[in-house]
């Protein structure tokens, strides 16, 4: 698979994300391409990644002596106490603006490693290279970097663009079935919010990408990815508008997880996949998406056996407390639910246009629970 680069640019900053298969090793070549200044690096990893991988980033970057941090990954570490700790060991190593840290795992080790990096003397260089499908995909595109609060997920934050993203698609080798589902969920979003083609494709290519991990096609299906991400976020950086389409079915799925109250009983991924499904049918109820396009979906979920049931997950007295998490959503405006939805396969409505009082929210669950 040939090595390919695309640049994403933001008002702050513009930045190459790099796609390769096996490409760690380019790892240090890179940094000294990019970032000619950096002198020190830290790199913090999850534990969990077969241990051969970092040895490998290590080899790449033997010129500098770079010091490594595994951490447990849960979502309790992205907190501001081990935010603090992580500081104060950068802060130890005298780390300089212009030296660098390299996140090397998912979404959670990006989301801390990222708010980290852009605390330390006010910003340090940051290279994420994600390591899950949904990372790849998604949280590794945006410079959104957070910490959770006893208040909810990802409430702490700071916006900051990374100075560099290499994504490898061997990564994703010893990544278990149900985390490829989760990242493939946010690929099928950037598909149905902006990219009828691409849906098209996904459907002749959803399964190769969750069950044989092929590599060619899971190279498509990142970059095309990464491409919509990084349109999308080049207009809106901050969120202001445009950037809001990103959250079609999140608004559902952060209800999901809120009743689960944020635990393993399901997974963000799940969440959003179910989300995206009932989005779609309000879709089709508010006569904004047509029964052709809304079957379309269902078929794509049913081929590959994507969770599309509210009652696996869920008991019918658990709906009041799914909107009231809706309700509390960060991106609600009053107390309405403000929600994205579909106008056909390939584009939404627009930001702030839809929104529903909760009375209504819970009928529409209940009718939809099965
Ligand atoms: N910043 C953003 O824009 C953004 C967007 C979406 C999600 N997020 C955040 O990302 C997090 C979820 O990300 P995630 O799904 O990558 O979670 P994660 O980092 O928890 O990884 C999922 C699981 O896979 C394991 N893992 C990681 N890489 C592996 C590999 N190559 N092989 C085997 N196991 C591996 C991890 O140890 C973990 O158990 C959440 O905290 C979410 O809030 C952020």
């Amino acid at each position: 698979m040939k090595n390919t680069k695309i640049i994403v640019k933001t008002k702050s900053k513009s930045y190459p994300i790099y796609f390769g298969n096996n490409n760690l090793s380019r790892v240090g070549k890179l940094i000294k391409k990019n970032l000619p200044n950096v002198k020190n690096i830290i790199i913090v990893s999850d534990k969990k990644l077969p241990p051969k991988l970092l040895k490998k980033l290590s080899k790449s970057l033997k010129g500098y002596n770079p010091k490594i941090y595994k951490l447990r990954v849960s979502e309790k570490i992205k907190s501001f106490k081990f935010s603090n700790k992580l500081i104060e060991i950068f802060l130890n190593k005298n780390l300089n603006r212009s030296d660098c840290v390299i996140a090397l795992g998912g979404g959670i080790i990006g989301d801390l490693v990222g708010f980290v990096a852009s605390l330390t003397k006010r910003g340090v260089k940051f290279i994420n290279i994600p390591s899950t499908l949904l990372a790849q995909v998604d949280a590794s595109i945006g410079g959104k970097t957070a910490i959770n609060s006893p208040n909810g997920k990802n409430l702490i934050g700071t916006f900051y663009q990374p100075d560099l993203i290499l994504t490898d698609v061997a990564l994703l080798k010893s990544l278990p079935r149900k985390e490829m589902v989760c990242g493939y969920g946010e690929i099928l979003k950037h598909s149905l919010i902006y990219d009828k083609k691409f849906f098209v494709w996904l459907s002749n290519n959803g399964k190769k990408i969750i069950n044989n991990k092929d590599t060619n096609a899971l190279k498509t299906a990142i970059i095309k990815s990464c491409k919509i991400k990084s349109i999308i976020v080049n207009k809106d950086e901050e969120e202001k508008n445009l950037r809001m389409i990103l959250n079609f079915g999140h608004t559902f799925a952060h209800g999901f997880e809120g009743a689960k109250n944020f635990s393993n009983t399901i997974s963000h991924g799940e969440a959003v996949l179910l989300g995206m499904i009932l989005a779609s049918q309000l879709s089709y109820k508010k006569k904004l998406l047509s029964l052709k396009d809304l079957n379309l979906i269902k078929k794509h979920y049913r081929n590959l056996n994507l969770p599309m049931k509210m009652n696996k997950k869920f008991k019918k007295n658990e709906i009041n407390k799914i909107v009231s998490f809706m309700q509390k959503d960060k991106k609600n405006q009053n107390d309405k639910i403000n929600l994205i939805l579909l106008n056909k396969i390939g584009k939404t409505t627009q930001p702030n246009d839809y929104n529903m009082r909760s009375n209504e929210m819970k009928k529409f669950l209940m009718i939809n629970y099965h």
